[in-house]
């Protein structure tokens, strides 16, 4: 009976707060939470370490769908490997978007998605939870932030774990990938017709997360329809 929990997708482009978003929104609600990212980014480092050609579509689907992941309060293993903070890196995240647009890939990640849609709810971040993976989602978020505000949140991010950042460098990297994302042809980055665009760059994260949160109660308070 999956088909009656409830989902809320929260899409968009790179740093535009989405994982901190869907984060506190799940808390608020006592739902589960999916960093779709990160599939898309341990395939990435998995990828790498057992050196596959990342243009071998084939091969890379199948390191996909044969992913040891863990989600563990906090952790992610891969291989029994702690790498929450390795698949943060931006080398892997720029790997990982050069490899999804491969739709075998996409398609090998599809169940392992849909999965963690268990009661009593979910919240999805990602580029095609409200297009692709969650289409029936009770509740659809774009969330959007000017190129520059999400280059320096990112910095601080980086800088804050010790981890070296050039803004500029930032701003160009985040820049190729937000145009591979939008423009490849299987699951661009793109919000649902169904969707309510929101503007991080204009509001706090509480304001975003109230934001969402009041959503969700007016769904809750209208009757339902009687079928189609
Ligand atoms: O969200 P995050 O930056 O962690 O995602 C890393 C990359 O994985 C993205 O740049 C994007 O190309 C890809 N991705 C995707 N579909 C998703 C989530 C991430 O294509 N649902």
């Amino acid at each position: 009976m999956s088909a009656i929990i409830p989902v809320i997708t929260i899409d968009g482009p790179t740093a535009s707060g989405k994982g901190t978003v869907a984060q506190r929104v799940a808390s608020a609600l006592g739902w589960g939470v999916l960093d779709s990212g990160a599939l898309y980014r341990l395939t990435a480092l998995a990828v790498q370490q057992q050196a596959i050609d990342p243009d071998n579509e084939s091969a890379v689907a199948n390191v996909a769908a044969t992913l040891d992941v863990q989600f563990r309060l906090g952790q992610i293993l891969l291989g029994g490997q702690e790498v929450s903070e390795l698949i943060r890196q931006e080398h892997v995240g720029n790997l990982a978007s050069r490899l999804a647009p491969n739709p075998k890939l996409r398609a090998a990640l599809l169940s392992r998605q849909r999965a963690f849609r268990l009661a009593p709810g979910l919240v999805a971040d990602g580029r095609d939870m409200g297009t692709i993976v969650f289409p029936d989602a009770q509740v659809k978020i774009f969330l959007i932030a000017d190129v520059q505000a999400r280059a320096q949140r990112r910095a601080k991010q980086l800088i804050e774990k010790g981890i070296s950042a050039n803004l500029e460098d930032l701003l160009a990297d985040m820049r190729v990938r937000d145009a591979r994302d939008t423009q490849r042809s299987v699951a661009p980055l793109i919000a649902a017709k169904d969707a309510h665009v929101v503007d991080s760059s204009t509001l706090t994260i509480d304001q975003t997360v109230q934001s969402i949160l009041d959503l969700w109660s007016r769904i809750l308070s209208t009757p339902p329809s009687l079928g189609v």
